[in-house]
């Protein structure tokens, strides 16, 4: 049986092994604003995601914005990485750090951004279509969007884990795309990663049940061929081992009495390309 356990807000900064913490009405209200946050942020790029701006000047600006918000990149100083945001073009799976490396014309890029505001995280990140993106390009990013979807909706009390890995898992292996095991969504909260872990692969009716005051993520990599991944010499970045294309979308979200809350989802109606 897993643990649950309700917490305040000054609770919720406790790290607790494996135990699920089930955060109020003030842990909702947080994650409310961070997730605001970050999914501006989002939309603020629309404009710049462009072929020729190197991923280190959309990271300047992601930092700027985090900061103007009152907020700090949850990811500057997280475990030696340095940059504000992970910006993981075509067959870049996640995790890739910004540089001095141009877009180009029919590239497609996933930027995950996490402002800390408050003490709490709104992780969230889109893909964006660079200029003119071949179908079945496109095709994997809207498949992918689908997934985290198909996903959300299994978000809810009475369902498990499980339930939600499956939704995604049928919907990707149904267009023959590669569902990634080697990163998955997580809760947070106060803390940036917490319990429980969640697999987008699975089976109905496993692992822990959802309990309303769950927050946690769901963020689906799917690859057009096999979901097998490996880590770059940076120790960082993470490609697919067949250098398929990758794509990923992830929003944060809180188990509800009646299914679950999106805390981020695009004020502009950004939620996914074309924008
Ligand atoms: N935002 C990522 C996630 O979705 C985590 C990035 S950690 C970093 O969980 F250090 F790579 F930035
Ligand atoms: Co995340
Ligand atoms: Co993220």
């Amino acid at each position: 049986m897993e643990q649950y356990v309700s917490v305040t807000p000054e609770e919720a900064m406790q790290a607790r092994d494996g135990v699920i913490k089930l955060h109020g009405p003030e842990g909702f209200d947080g994650m409310r604003k961070a997730g605001r946050l970050a999914a501006e942020i989002l939309d603020a790029l629309v404009p710049h995601v462009v072929p020729g701006v190197s991923t280190e000047e959309l990271d300047d600006i992601v930092r700027e914005m985090t900061m103007r918000g009152g907020a700090v990149p949850a990811t500057l100083g997280y475990r030696g990485y340095t940059h504000s945001c992970c910006i993981s073009i075509n067959h870049v799976i996640c995790h890739g750090i910004p540089s001095d490396k141009k877009l180009k014309d029919g590239d497609i890029v996933n930027i995950d951004v996490t402002p800390q505001l408050n003490g709490w995280h709104g992780d969230t990140s889109r893909m964006f279509l660079v200029g003119d993106v071949p179908v079945k390009a496109k095709r994997l990013v809207d498949v992918t969007y689908e997934c985290l979807m198909l996903g959300i909706e299994a978000a809810k009390p009475g369902n498990y884990v499980g339930d939600i890995g499956h939704a995604i898992q049928m919907h990707a292996e149904k267009h023959r795309y590669g569902v990634v095991r080697d990163f998955c969504g997580h809760g947070l909260g106060q803390l940036f990663h917490d319990a429980p872990e969640i697999v987008h692969v699975g089976r109905p009716g496993t692992g822990p049940e959802l309990r309303p005051g769950m927050i946690f993520t769901i963020e689906p990599m799917i690859n057009i061929g096999k979901a097998a991944g490996k880590i770059l010499d940076d120790g960082w970045t993470a490609v697919t081992r067949d250098r398929s294309l990758s794509a990923q979308f992830e929003h944060s979200i809180g188990i509800t009495e009646d299914g679950c809350e999106i805390f981020t989802s695009s004020p502009k109606g950004f939620d996914k390309p074309p924008y």
